[in-house]
């Protein structure tokens, strides 16, 4: 894009209204961390720099994005004194500047692009958005199609609060325009430095200000608190369900399915109510999820049917046509084609050959309480109900092993395997009454 273009992201707020030890910009969004997602549009802006404010206890982010310049703002006294620190510590001071919030995830990449487009020819460059029956965000005040000024919500006159254009916080600024960036002082009713002050400063130097509307309200939703972070997270999954639906991947009740950004589906999928998919999930063709599954970092492959209440867990893969029941958790192990463990059993660490039926209430005892060991099931077996396989093991092809073993040994192929104690029967010295 512009090769005088500079990305300033402000994510040094104390992010107090999230009432929550994890610092706002960390709080997860579809599973990653909100500033990943502004970090990701600001890389796709190509900007010759990026530099982000942050706190103390952000310092580690420096090592996460070697190519994303940090500065440390202490104390943190307003989005205006942030930019100021900013325009103090920079050494590039030839360049435009585009201010990004790091509590807003959802910003439109085409928004962007426009607004970057327009501070070309425009000392500053606004985006704001529309907002009905607005509460908290900074408005647009103007006269004669000219902005004025942004007026934070708080200090706006009951007149002002009806405007319906709001601030995004996505500012546009030239180089010249940052030379006043100190002009901003704190005589607000909070007593912070706003950054948004620099409309009506500039104005003073006669720079116009240009305005562009978002295209769509949702994307500039400011995340400051839990129950935004909740209305950005259900955005977010409905554009996932949207798209999945168009994909053709059939869920009678979307609103109850939860999916990753990077979820593939193949063609013919079927997902009941109630399902959450983690990130890195991989579903083949003709594949069926049944409600009340948790699925994360596998690969199911075509004509697989999981749950319901199945949880698949990561480096699962589940071959074609293999068959997860209810109550049954999968742990980095493989099944194979045509094998089932339909009811109550765990498989961890495993290899499940080709038609293997796992009984139900069977266990792989992948854990001795140091290390982790493997469990190998050959091709045709059947493991009876309530075994434990105690790894590491395996069961040869074409083997039984019989309800209710304790295997510890491995069994070769072609075998019948137990280790169940015999059954006795003993006389009753005199007929059990009953009270
Ligand atoms: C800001 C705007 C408001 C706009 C709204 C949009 C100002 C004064 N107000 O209000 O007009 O409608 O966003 O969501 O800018 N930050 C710092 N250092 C600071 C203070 C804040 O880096 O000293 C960062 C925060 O981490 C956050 C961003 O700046 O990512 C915005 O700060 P916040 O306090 O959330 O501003 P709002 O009150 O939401
Ligand atoms: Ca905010």
């Amino acid at each position: 894009m512009a090769n005088n273009l500079e990305i300033l992201i402000l994510a040094a707020g104390k992010g107090t209204r999230m009432n929550s030890d994890t610092p706002k910009v960390l709080q997860p969004l579809l599973g990653i961390p909100m500033i990943e997602h502004v970090v990701a549009k600001s890389l796709s802006l190509k900007p010759k720099k990026i530099t982000m404010l942050i706190h103390k206890g952000l310092k580690f982010l420096e090592k996460k994005y070697p190519k994303i310049n940090f500065i440390i703002q202490e104390p943190q006294l307003g989005t205006g004194h942030a930019v100021q620190i900013f325009t103090k510590k920079n050494n590039t001071k030839k360049n435009n500047v585009l201010v990004l919030y790091g509590d807003n995830p959802l910003i439109d990449e085409q928004d962007l692009k426009k607004v970057v487009l327009h501070l070309k020819n425009n000392h500053i460059c606004l985006l704001g958005f529309e907002q009905k029956n607005n509460s908290s965000y900074g408005v647009i005040v103007e006269k004669n199609n000219q902005v004025e000024s942004i007026v934070e919500y708080k200090d706006a006159t009951e007149e002002q609060k009806k405007i319906e254009i709001c601030n995004s916080g996505i500012m546009g600024l030239s180089s010249k325009v940052l030379s006043y960036i100190f002009d901003i002082k704190n005589n607000n009713k909070k007593k912070e430095f706003y950054l948004t002050d620099i409309v009506k400063i500039s104005k003073k130097y006669n720079h116009l200000t240009k305005l562009i509307v978002a295209k769509n309200s949702n994307s500039a939703l400011g995340v400051n608190d839990m129950k935004e972070l909740s209305v950005a997270e259900k955005i977010l999954q409905d554009s996932l369900r949207d798209k999945a639906l168009k994909h053709g991947v059939h869920m009678k009740s979307p609103e109850t399915v939860f999916l990753s950004k990077d979820t593939k589906f193949g063609k013919n999928v079927t997902i009941d109510p109630y399902v959450v998919i983690g990130a890195k999930v991989v579903i083949g063709n003709q594949v069926h999820i049944q409600s009340f599954s948790h699925i994360e970092n596998a690969v199911i492959k075509n004509k697989v049917s999981i749950g319901p209440y199945a949880r698949i867990r990561p480096g699962t893969i589940l071959n074609d046509n293999s068959k997860v029941g209810n109550f049954v958790e999968i742990k980095n192990s493989k099944i194979d084609k045509f094998s089932k463990v339909n009811h109550l059993s765990y498989v961890g660490d495993a290899d499940v050959g080709e038609r293997v039926n796992i009984g139900a209430g069977t266990i792989t005892c992948n854990y001795d309480g140091v290390k982790k060991s493997k469990t190998k099931i050959k091709k045709n077996s059947f493991i009876g109900s309530n075994t434990s396989l105690v790894a590491p093991v395996t069961i040869g092809k074409n083997s039984i092993i019989g309800a209710g073993s304790v295997i510890t040994k491995n069994v070769n192929d072609n075998k019948l395997a137990l280790t169940r104690a015999e059954q006795k029967e003993i006389r009753l010295s005199k007929k059990i009454k009953k009270k």
